[in-house]
């Protein structure tokens, strides 16, 4: 347990200490029941004197979040832990997004994400980038040197036989059966996304959308000159009844969705919804683009792929890596069936030939190790506890008008903000106090859309709390009575026309 105390702080170290303990039950870093370090062991390693932990202790026990057992130690108490709140009130406008002008913020955000990794006094809830396994190292040299002859030559487009065999086998435990043969792999799963989209999508066709949604695929649209519909998602996923609407009047080419853990609200569909979406797309012979980047960091059990009830070939499915072991090594993957595997393989083989063999051999010998899924259940577990301190950092900080998604796993959740936030000028100042956060207009075609933002919670949890605390309290400033004036306050400072200019005439919001 690491207790970073301040000696220069005004707040004595014994309530230091207590906060920092507290703080770790609350976010369930500390579990029920669980043994608390030693005082010895505490003292020694804050080098504070034993009394101080005596006190700091003494302090959590009158709060009724510790108890003491003769010649055992400290221990959480079973009810110091509250459960954060598991249900979400989400319940944003349904109103369809179709952009008369191209406004994609996909490059500055990422760039801008990216970045932010070089600073480490920031805290970064705008992107959600995974540590990888300590033991990839190792792994990754035991790959290059067992199989560096075939390593350094070409390979063939679909990916080596080794590595489909082993992510047929990976999907079936998702529910999804696919064989080797059905799969592609790509460079990273963005690629995935560009090859579909160039063989379902001519330029002007048009194509639907979840609004919001992951704004890197809403790049690749605009760049393809498609025509795109953005549907709005409700707490169970995209309207589905909007969809048909449009199915109807527009004849879309593709339907783009992120079943499961979507980005940016976290949400995943059920199995009906699930069932009905292939029906529509069915019975108006759309095909499906299924997005399953986050498969896998599930907390809890989710349904099967959409994929995996397809008998009609009208689905494609693309999974990554990159969400789990490492974004830098590139290696995604597409499911393709029936008559459409060879014609976008042939525009892979055009693209770049085939994915790094070093890449591919990594990732082969990384699940070939045995280690994947355990290494699979601590990032579940990780990011359970940082999900966990959001929510309860949430309800502790926001103010009571906001709404949030409840992810069951995944990287965000996603922030429903009231009307008239100037959004754009909130992350700014969240900025200039090292926060920084994803602005929601990115995830809304054309930029259009309710205000909201996207939160990261692969945090520890005292710098989730730390960096919510900051945007409460801007949150607050703004929605207090007499202080939406600050909007124009800041128009008159010029902070909102600069922005506004940046957006290349985007409607603001705010
Ligand atoms: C929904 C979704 N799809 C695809 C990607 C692309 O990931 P990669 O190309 O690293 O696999 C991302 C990355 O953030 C994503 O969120």
């Amino acid at each position: 347990m690491k207790i970073p105390l301040d000696r220069q702080s005004s707040t004595p170290l014994y309530l230091q200490l207590r906060d920092h303990v507290a703080r770790f039950i609350h976010s369930g870093a500390l579990q029920p029941e669980e043994r608390l370090p030693s005082i010895r062991t505490l003292s020694q390693s804050t080098g504070v004197n034993k009394l101080t932990v005596i006190e700091g202790y003494s302090v959590l026990e009158a709060d009724g979040l510790i108890h003491a057992r003769q010649g055992a130690g400290y221990f959480v108490n079973p009810a110091a832990i509250p459960a954060p709140k598991l249900e979400s009130t989400f319940a944003p406008e349904q109103r369809v997004i179709i952009p008369d002008q191209r406004g994609s913020s996909f490059f500055e955000l990422y760039t801008t994400s990216v970045q932010a990794l070089q600073h480490e006094d920031i805290i970064d809830f705008s992107c959600g980038f995974p540590h990888p396994p300590e033991d990839l190292q190792r792994v990754s040299r035991r790959a290059v040197a067992q199989v560096a002859q075939a390593l350094f030559n070409y390979g063939l487009p679909e990916g080596q036989l080794t590595l489909r065999k082993q992510i047929a086998q990976m999907l079936v435990q998702q529910g999804l059966g696919v064989s080797p043969d059905d799969l592609i792999v790509t460079n990273g799963s963005k690629q995935g996304l560009s090859l579909a989209t160039h063989y379902y999508v001519q330029p002007g066709d048009w194509v639907i959308v979840e609004s919001p949604t992951f704004h890197g695929a809403l790049a690749i649209l605009e760049s393809l000159g498609a025509r795109v519909i953005g549907i709005p998602m409700a707490a169970e996923g995209m309207n589905l009844e909007l969809l048909e609407q449009y199915l109807r009047s527009h004849r879309p080419k593709l339907i783009y969705t992120i079943s499961t853990l979507h980005n940016p609200t976290g949400l995943t569909t059920s199995q009906a919804h699930r069932q009905q979406l292939l029906a529509l797309a069915h019975e108006y012979e759309c095909p499906i683009l299924e997005d399953n980047a986050y498969e896998g960091l599930n907390f809890e059990p989710v349904p099967p792929p959409i994929k995996a009830i397809d008998q009609h070939d009208w689905v494609t499915y693309i999974g990554t890596f990159s969400k789990t072991l490492m974004p830098g090594l590139r290696v995604g993957y597409m499911v393709v069936t029936g008559k459409h595997y060879q014609p976008i393989l042939e525009r892979k083989l055009l693209q770049d030939l085939h994915v790094s063999t070093v890449s591919q051999a990594i990732v082969s010998e990384y699940l070939a190790s045995g280690h994947y899924r355990r290494h699979l259940s601590r990032l579940r577990a990780k990011n359970l506890q940082g999900r966990n301190a959001m929510l309860q950092a949430l309800e502790r900080y926001f103010p009571e008008e906001v709404e949030w998604t409840v992810p069951r796993g995944g990287l965000f959740l996603w922030v429903h903000l009231p009307a008239g936030l100037p959004i754009q000028a909130i992350c700014r100042e969240a900025l200039a106090q090292n926060v920084l956060v994803a602005n929601g207009a990115a995830f809304f075609l054309d930029q259009r859309g309710y205000p909201a933002l996207r939160l990261t919670f692969l945090h520890p949890s005292e710098k989730i709390e730390q960096g919510i605390a900051v945007l409460g309290k801007l949150l607050k400033s703004y929605l207090a009575p007499g202080t939406r004036g600050q909007a124009s306050r800041l128009k008159q400072e010029g902070i909102l026309g600069f922005v506004a200019k940046t957006e290349g005439g985007t409607k603001l919001v705010g």
